[in-house]
């Protein structure tokens, strides 16, 4: 029963649970007189597994409450809509928003100004959690994820979780930078630029530091892209350049930014940033197909790689290991850890290195361990190994 109006406010519920900003929603105007189920009241909770819809199924004599994800819930509140109730009543911080289902089946949406109150927690944690914000940004609205109302298209909703995410992680080691002035980031890869464009966002208008930012693609149109976009969105000094990981001239790297940059493009990107003495070092690799194509098991091993979907993610363990202990050998300390939920993407590893000065790493040690490990996989040589000569 999709049409315009039931999408605006379908949208506007996504938003409103996104930025936090969703007091309750309720169900009410059963279709069916003779059911049971008089109204559902449906809440945005913060539980132990994360951000959740609380539903309370209103029946004659007891109420039901079950929790849902948000994905799971909100396909249940359209189902209710569709088959058990006709109103629905949307409260925020900003706007009540009721839609009625009329009995010729047209649907009627009517604002009205809020009669509820945010719970003070809720306004309280908002100011923390919420690092990028869609009120008017113009990149996210050119990049398709708020719509012209600044509010976060529902099919979006897991990209802009996704760049919230990235920038969270981020932020407690670009607060630790000690260039912190003249910065210059660039991100390998950038793609379509989401990321690109929210760490910008996040280092010069959040945190007010000083950067210039580049962004390397080989995909002309990208670039192009990008670059109109950061005009728009009055990005100046930003810059999108079209290239290649490898062999684009860039003056130097404070930060180096890989993320999903295919195979060995991680390593060129890697290369670059230990070469150029980057301060800071943040890849999220994809497809490792060097090191599990490298792979030649004799030893008791040979079963553990027997299937391909076993064998591929041990090239990815093996491959990113290896990465994380070289970024060791060049002074990095280095940390790897989960970048983003697997229910979102597949690709969820992030290696994040930090140049440090107070500990000089045992370089020997650490290659005799890598070599153990090559050894034990019957792999010749690490692509990193040799862009580095090693
Ligand atoms: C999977 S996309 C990721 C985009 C972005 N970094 C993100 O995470 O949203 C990888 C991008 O890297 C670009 N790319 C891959 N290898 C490259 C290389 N060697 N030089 C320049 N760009 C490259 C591709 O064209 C593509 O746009």
């Amino acid at each position: 029963m999709q049409n315009s109006q039931t999408k605006i406010f379908f949208d506007k519920l996504q938003s409103n649970i996104e930025i936090k900003e969703l007091i309750k929603l309720t169900l009410t105007g059963k279709r069916e007189k003779s059911s049971d189920l008089k109204k559902l009241i449906i809440t945005a909770v913060e539980l132990k597994k994360g951000y959740c819809l609380n539903f309370i199924y209103r029946h004659n004599t007891k109420d039901i409450t079950k929790n849902f994800e948000i994905f799971e819930g909100i396909q249940f509140i359209e189902k209710a809509l569709e088959e058990e109730f006709l109103n629905a009543e949307m409260f925020s911080k900003n706007e009540n928003l009721n839609l009625f289902i009329l009995p010729n089946g047209k649907v009627k949406l009517k604002s009205t100004k809020p009669v509820l109150e945010a719970p003070l927690t809720y306004l309280h944690n908002k100011v923390k959690e919420r690092l990028i914000h869609p009120h008017e940004n113009i990149y996210l609205r050119e990049l398709g994820i708020t719509n012209v109302n600044w509010e976060i298209r529902r099919e979006m909703s897991d990209k802009f979780k996704q760049i919230n995410q990235y920038i969270e992680l981020l932020a407690p080691n670009l607060k630790e930078l000690t260039v912190t002035d003249n910065l210059h980031i660039v991100d390998m890869g950038s793609g379509k630029g989401y990321l690109t464009f929210a760490l910008y966002d996040y280092l010069s208008n959040y945190l007010k530091i000083n950067i210039q930012m580049t962004g390397v693609e080989y995909r002309e149109e990208l670039v192009k892209t990008c670059n109109t976009i950061a005009e728009m969105a009055d990005f100046g000094s930003l810059n999108f350049v079209q290239g290649t990981i490898e062999k684009t001239d860039l003056d130097k790297i404070d930060i180096l930014i890989a993320l999903h940059a295919c195979d060995t493009a991680t390593d060129e990107a890697i290369y670059r940033g230990i070469t150029s003495g980057a301060e800071l070092i943040v890849c999220a690799p994809c497809c490792h197909k060097q090191i599990r194509k490298a792979m030649n098991v004799s030893n008791e091993l040979i079963n553990v790689t027997r299937f391909g979907i076993l064998k591929e993610r041990q090239a990815e363990i093996i491959t990113d290991t290896i990465r994380a202990m070289i970024l060791e050998a060049y002074g990095y300390k280095t940390n790897v850890f989960e970048f983003i939920s697997l229910e979102h993407t597949p690709k969820n590893v992030m290696i994040v290195g930090k140049k440090t000065t107070t500990k000089v790493p045992n370089k020997i040690e650490i290659f005799n361990k890598i070599s153990a490990i090559k050894q034990l996989y019957g792999i010749e040589k690490h692509y990193l190994e040799t862009l580095l000569e090693l």
